[in-house]
């Protein structure tokens, strides 16, 4: 079943528009609400006294109309009350002062108070709905992952974690390596929060993985009570993306599938919201919703652009092409008080059907409905993979409050140059199953686990591609720089060594490809020493010049690949149709400004052309293909709209 949807708080209007806001949801064929997302001051006004009333008698005008319902636990904004008699429950920041009341997400997530209100609100809820045929499932929390609490609470628990992680002071005093700077813990109460501004690089990882797992027990927690008393209801959470400060993996574990929130502001992030949409299919492998999805500008619409008609459809349909069963946007109606006033909604403030988006919501449920028998059961088959890697991507942060390198931008050098040609990518583990991909790229990988390299080396001796980017296997899992030669433990699988190494900021640097074509290196570059593996690139610029930027080398029935420094697109791009020569969707051909995603049910693909550009784009079909959403027979040149997009088997 596919949906569209919208984000209604009916908490936020007065009850004699609920019908007339009912006719129209109905009337744009929207057939699902998420509900009372932050509305427990309306819930639970005081300590133990309940009011469902209000929220039954909107959803019995919404059931009239046939409109099923997402209802969400409200835990992320605990109501004023319960911030007055439990004060601890606000999160201490870094700075040492407690947040305040005012904003949301103003909770610790260890706080064990917090716990017993979240599950006394939430069996309530559970309970007094678990009947209900109208509500198809659940959303927890909002929007997990901050803010990070450095309470004395979460410091006994980040010493507990430690203590059942390490077990003895010897062994955490060895893996952190606290000889450096006098580090040495002699009891387990010494051991700090992160707070001052440059900490041990091993520490800052555990610490994120422990956050990370502090929301885990805080989501596992929810979704267990959930399953318990309703478990005919999916439970789900909306996830964001790119995200970087949680493990996503196994935050998703427990869900029934990955929801999230996707706010693409500008045609220029459209590959960026691809890997996002991809990043959220990895999860799981199983295609997930759009819980919250952008319909125009944003609460800052200073910098927000409004979207031009068009641009609402053509990210829905990107969204469907990625896997998305269902898009619900946010909101339904523009709040006319609280911080985002001047955000967007389907509806205007105005409340009237006179809104683009809502012009623009009719024609897309329309459209989706028409077409949902064809794309139900229909999932995306990615020939070649990126590893994305929540412990490589926290190594990165070493011991700051930003990145050295922007990780999905790494990625997104790879991911521009196969979408390109056509080609579905996936989003895997290290440690995942790799044997079914042509190729697999591995960008910015500090962390190589024995684990990680013993299943890479596997997949290469049987036939598959590898290619790292720079900065390969450089640390070990405590996020310590290893000792051996790099790339360390799969040094002899790229048949490289690499010796010295340095970044790029200031230095202007070429290097030219066997074919003597010339590139820009940027951000990094590993000078690297081959050691039986053929070089691709070399560098050709000052003390450079003796060593190769690129190398590949042929290892059992496979090869891998090792790309050195950054380099200008035009590499990746002719890197990327040698490797995957074949699968690159011949028969049709697009501009730059056309993305093909194809989703595929048994043998039928049903492939997606989206023009993210305000011109209308040419295309060329080298068969016949029918466009489901016109039901036009197309072949030959064939114009695409503005923002438009076909859907072609
Ligand atoms: C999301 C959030 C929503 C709303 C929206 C505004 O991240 O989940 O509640 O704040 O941003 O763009
Ligand atoms: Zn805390």
């Amino acid at each position: 079943m596919l949906y569209i949807g919208a984000d209604y708080y009916p908490e936020h209007w007065e009850r004699q528009r609920w019908s007339v806001d009912a006719e129209l949801i109905q009337r744009a064929g929207i057939d699902v609400v998420r509900l009372a997302e932050f509305a427990w001051s309306r819930l639970e006004p005081e300590d133990g006294r309940y009011e469902f009333g209000w929220l039954d008698e909107a959803m019995s005008i919404l059931d009239r109309k046939g409109i099923k319902v997402v209802l969400c636990t409200p835990t992320a904004s605990p109501p004023a009350w319960l911030i007055q008699k439990h004060p601890d429950i606000l999160p201490i920041l870094r700075d040492g002062n407690r947040m305040s009341f005012g904003a949301r997400r103003h909770y610790c997530i260890t706080n064990k108070t917090y716990h017993y209100y979240s599950e006394r609100i939430i069996r309530k809820l559970a309970e007094h709905y678990k009947n209900s045929s109208q509500v198809i499932g659940w959303q927890v929390d909002n929007e997990f992952g901050g803010p990070k609490c450095y309470c004395e609470g979460c410091r006994r628990e980040f010493q507990r974690w430690l203590k059942s992680k390490y077990k003895s002071l010897d062994n955490l005093n060895r893996s952190w390596g606290n000889a450096f700077w006098s580090h040495d813990y002699t009891s387990w109460e010494q051991i700090p929060l992160p707070i001052v501004p440059y900490h041990n690089p091993a520490f800052d990882l555990d610490f994120r993985r422990f956050f990370s797992d502090m929301n885990l027990a805080y989501s596992n927690m929810q979704i267990r009570l959930l399953k318990s008393i309703t478990p005919d209801k999916f439970v789900t959470h909306n996830f964001m993306g790119l995200f970087p400060h949680l493990n996503y993996y196994d935050l998703a574990k427990n869900y029934d599938f990955v929801s999230w929130d996707n706010y693409p502001q500008n045609l220029e992030n459209r590959f960026r919201v691809a890997l996002s949409h991809d990043v959220m299919r990895g999860l799981k492998k199983k295609n997930f919703w759009v819980m919250e999805q952008q319909c125009s500008y944003l609460t800052r619409q200073d910098i927000t652009p409004t979207f031009s008609p068009g641009q609402m459809r053509l990210w829905t349909y990107h969204s469907f092409a990625h896997g998305a069963e269902a898009v619900v946007y946010f909101r339904w109606r523009a709040c006319t008080f609280g911080i985002e006033q001047f955000h967007s909604g389907i509806l205007q403030h105005d409340g009237t059907d006179r809104s683009i988006s809502y012009k623009e919501a009719t024609r897309i449920s329309s459209e989706i409905h028409r077409i949902a028998p064809q794309l139900e059961g229909s999932r995306l088959i990615s020939p070649v993979a990126i590893i994305y890697d929540y412990d490589n991507i926290w190594a990165n942060y070493a011991y700051q409050e930003k990145p050295m390198y922007d990780y999905p931008g790494e990625a997104l050098r790879f991911y521009r140059a196969i979408k390109r040609l056509g080609i579905n990518v996936d989003v895997v583990r290290p440690v995942d199953d790799l044997s079914k991909y042509r190729a697999v790229i591995a960008p910015l990988m500090y962390i190589v686990t024995e684990e990680a390299a013993t299943n890479i080396r596997r997949y290469v001796e049987k036939g598959g591609t590898f290619i790292a980017g720079f900065r390969f296997g450089i640390k070990d899992e405590n996020s310590n720089m290893v000792k051996t030669v790099l790339p360390g433990k799969l040094k002899d699988l790229f048949g490289i060594a690499i010796y010295a190494w340095d970044n790029l900021r200031e230095r202007s640097v070429e290097v030219k490809d066997e074919e003597g074509e010339s590139y820009q290196a940027d951000t990094f570059a590993d000078l690297i020493t081959p050691e039986g593996a053929e070089i691709i690139a070399k560098y050709n610029s000052s003390w450079y010049s003796p060593y190769a930027a690129a190398t590949v080398r042929s290892f059992g029935k496979g090869k891998a690949y090792y790309i050195g420094c950054g380099l200008s697109q035009g590499f990746y791009d002719k890197l990327m149709r040698k490797v995957l020569k074949g699968l690159e969707l011949e028969e049709i051909r697009c501009p730059d400004e056309v993305e093909i995603a194809i989703r595929q049910k048994e043998d039928k693909k049903l492939i997606f052309l989206m023009n993210f550009s305000d011109k209308s784009s040419e295309v060329s079909l080298g068969r016949k293909y029918v466009d489901l959403i016109t039901e036009k027979k197309l072949s030959g040149k064939v114009e695409i709209d503005p923002f438009g997009v076909m859907l072609l088997i």
